[in-house]
């Protein structure tokens, strides 16, 4: 089965989850993009625009996640996106910890097909849905690459955060900047 197939088929499963969905017959937002990226992009959960569409990241906080992206040279098309939840949680709250530990194995199987070289969390719902022993605060942890179980992450802002916050926005702007020295560094000495 080719990775692209392979992840068809968890989009299919997250799709004929009935238990995952808040409202019958809501949209799925399984997550995108290449299936070979060597980096991976986690958010929270899909938000409004997200869940019309199906698709992760295509709002506000979307436009300036790509924006980011460029800013390192990269597309969209170059990473994958995906989301620790697959389903709106109603009226945009937090997901809760069970909400979580349902959806999460799906996430855990698209990252074991793609085998990113790194994972960028975006947002600490992100950060402690996967590393839910972690307890230093994202204000502690953003910008800085930790390697667990050979898997090297790199936590940082929600970007929606800095939306509002012009100083987040830089400092978002600054832990990008690290993605490709941090991309040369795993190379070189693995995460082992
Ligand atoms: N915020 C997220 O965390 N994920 C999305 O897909 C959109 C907004």
């Amino acid at each position: 089965m080719t990775k692209e197939d392979a992840l068809a088929e968890v989009a299919k499963r997250i799709a004929a989850c009935e238990q995952c969905k808040y409202v019958p017959n809501q949209n799925p937002v399984p997550g995108e993009g290449n299936p070979d990226a060597q980096i991976m992009f986690v958010g929270e959960a899909p938000g409004a625009k997200e869940n019309e569409t199906g698709r992760p990241f295509v709002g506000a906080a979307g436009k300036f996640l790509s924006e980011m992206l460029n800013s390192i040279g990269l597309e969209r098309e170059d990473i994958f996106i995906a989301n620790a939840i697959k389903y709106q949680p109603p009226g945009n709250r937090d997901p809760l910890p069970e909400e979580i530990a349902l959806q999460l194995p799906f996430l855990i199987k698209q990252i074991a097909i793609i085998k990113p070289k790194l994972i960028c969390f975006l947002g600490r719902h992100a950060l402690h849905a996967l590393l839910p022993e972690e307890v230093r605060p994202i204000s502690i942890l953003h910008g800085q690459l930790i390697t667990e179980k050979g898997q090297a992450f790199l936590p940082l802002y929600h970007p929606a955060a800095a939306l509002y916050n012009g100083g987040m926005r830089q400092t978002l702007l600054d832990d990008f900047a690290k993605i490709p020295a941090y991309m040369d560094q795993i190379d070189i000495t693995g995460t082992e």
